[in-house]
């Protein structure tokens, strides 16, 4: 099966990692520039040059998945047999993308989206076939979930389908239905954004909370590292999400949150958020 991945960020090159690395796909990863399509692929080579060197995987398969990703802009997605969206989240900029798409690929491609809160009844407006969403967590190639999310006019069949690709990618599908945030976003997010404000209140610094709810509550990893791992841009987007789609004022973003954001800080792929990298 043929996969195109549309975005080649963080999600979109995990995911395209994740079915590379599956016997039976092959991947186009795309963006809006060939140079931005190849800096997934090496982003994905750097991390498979890791496990390399970390004697996890031999060189020979390394290559194998590497060989099996090509790079371009969407008119390279004409014969895939699935699309998935990992563009940025902005339901304008999903909708334009599979109106496109919908003109570029054979009639059978399947389109699923990788957004992690948006409507995808509203995202498969006015393309002239079924979206579905099909949400990976981050890192994508090591989390083990998939929330399969249907629209209003997403078939069962479509529903079945994905869940089955899924499985042979060796995830977990948990059907959901559409709702702001869908499950683990409605709940986690909303945890990263109470961290933050944890943090701007003074009760604790940054190590000390992410130590406390790593050890206090048996997390793979604090609030604050994790908002950086997501991104803090994302955070806030879905933040926005939830709290303009239900009113409610607990999901209201902590300006802290949006501070940062406007700063630049978004975590990881900046180099700082409430942590630096290198
Ligand atoms: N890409 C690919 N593989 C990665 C990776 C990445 N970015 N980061 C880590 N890995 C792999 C490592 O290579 C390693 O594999 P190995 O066992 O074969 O060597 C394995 O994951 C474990 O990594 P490490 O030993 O370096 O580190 P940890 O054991 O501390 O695990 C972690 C790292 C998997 C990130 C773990 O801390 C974790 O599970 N954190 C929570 C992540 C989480 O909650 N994600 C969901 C975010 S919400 C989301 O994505 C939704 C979106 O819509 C916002």
């Amino acid at each position: 099966m043929k996969v195109g991945v549309i975005g080649a960020g963080t999600m979109g090159s995990g995911i395209a990692q994740t079915f590379a690395q599956t016997d039976g796909y092959e991947v186009v990863l795309c963006d809006i520039s060939e140079r931005l399509a190849e800096g997934g692929k090496a982003k994905i080579a750097k991390g498979l040059n890791k496990k390399v060197a970390k004697g996890k995987m031999a060189q020979e398969a390394a290559d194998a998945i590497l060989g099996k990703i090509t790079t371009g802009l969407m008119d390279k997605c004409a014969d895939c047999d699935l699309i998935v969206e990992a563009a940025y989240e902005d339901l304008g900029v999903k909708h334009e993308m599979f109106k496109e798409l919908d003109v570029i690929c054979k009639p059978e491609t399947i389109f699923a989206s990788n957004t992690s809160s948006l409507s995808i009844t509203e995202i498969g407006a006015g393309v002239n076939r079924p979206v579905i969403g099909m949400h990976f967590f981050n890192p994508a190639p090591v989390m083990k979930l998939i929330e399969v999310i249907a629209g209003l006019n997403t078939p069962d069949e479509t529903v079945e389908k994905i869940k089955e690709i899924s499985v042979s990618i060796g995830k977990t599908p948990v059907q959901v239905k559409e709702a702001a945030g869908f499950v683990v976003n409605r709940i986690l997010i909303p945890m990263i954004n109470e961290a933050v404000g944890i943090y701007a209140d003074g009760v604790a610094d940054v190590e000390g909370i992410d130590t406390a709810m790593k050890l206090g509550a048996n997390h793979p990893m604090g609030p604050l590292a994790l908002g950086d791992l997501v991104g803090l841009d994302i955070c806030l987007a879905i933040m926005n999400v939830l709290y303009t789609e239900t009113g409610d004022s607990k999901y209201r973003p902590h300006p802290l949150l949006r501070k940062m954001v406007r700063g630049g800080k978004l975590g990881q792929k900046t180099g700082e958020g409430f942590y630096k990298y290198n």
